[in-house]
């Protein structure tokens, strides 16, 4: 599940994961979780996150692994807000083909930024996330997406996986969206 901070990736990976028996990986849900429980690797990562700066591509790549090998009976993986630059990409492609797994399928939610920065402030309200509580925050997230993760739009496509699905609309709506577009593959 892909897309721009605020697109929908965690509210429309939580029910996908459910109807299609798939492990929800979402590395930024893994990092809050590290912060909550005040380990090492989270007192590292939070002020990078709490400025809407990406971390490391290392820390994400072995969390991911970690997590791929101590799964059973699941169909397969929802990745949410991974691979987020190139590198985490073709991290994640060798991972799964030593593995005898791969990528099925890129589902790019496409959402106008005014849309992303309305919905990242309201949550603000309840969510308690640092990057959710300053707007210069928020579009430091939006311009580090642009920059440092939108080329793996591109990776997808030239592995022949990417599919752009308009993420404006209720949640439902865009739910069938995404289904039907998983349903080409199962
Ligand atoms: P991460 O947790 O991945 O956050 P994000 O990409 O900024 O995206 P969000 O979780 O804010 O949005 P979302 O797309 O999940 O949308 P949601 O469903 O919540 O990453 C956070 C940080 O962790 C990064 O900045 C980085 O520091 C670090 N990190 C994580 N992964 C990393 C990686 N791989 N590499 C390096 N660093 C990494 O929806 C947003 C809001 O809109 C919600 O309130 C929701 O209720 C609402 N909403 C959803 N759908 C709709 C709709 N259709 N209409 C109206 N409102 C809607
Ligand atoms: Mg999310």
């Amino acid at each position: 599940m892909f897309g721009p901070p605020g697109s929908g990736k965690g509210t429309q990976s939580v029910t996908l994961a459910q109807k299609y028996n798939l492990l929800h990986l979402s590395t930024g849900d893994m990092l809050r979780a590290e912060i909550a429980a005040g380990s090492d690797l989270g007192k590292r990562m939070s002020a990078i996150m709490a400025a809407g700066e990406l971390v490391p591509d290392d820390v994400v790549i072995d969390m991911i692994a970690h997590k791929i090998d101590a799964t059973r009976e699941k169909a397969g993986f929802i990745f949410d807000g991974f691979p987020r630059t190139v590198e985490q990409a073709e991290a994640l492609q060798s991972m799964l083909a030593g593995r005898e797994m791969k990528i099925d399928r890129m589902l790019v939610l496409e959402v106008n930024d005014e849309e992303l920065t309305d919905r990242m402030k309201k949550r603000a309200l309840i969510s308690g996330r640092a990057d959710d509580a300053d707007p210069a925050v928020i579009n430091n997230r939006i311009e580090v997406y642009r920059a440092k993760t939108e080329p793996v739009i591109e990776y997808g496509r030239k592995a022949g996986v990417c599919h752009e699905v308009d993420g404006v609309g209720s949640v439902e709506d865009i739910f069938q969206r995404l289904c039907s577009q998983i349903e080409r593959i199962i």
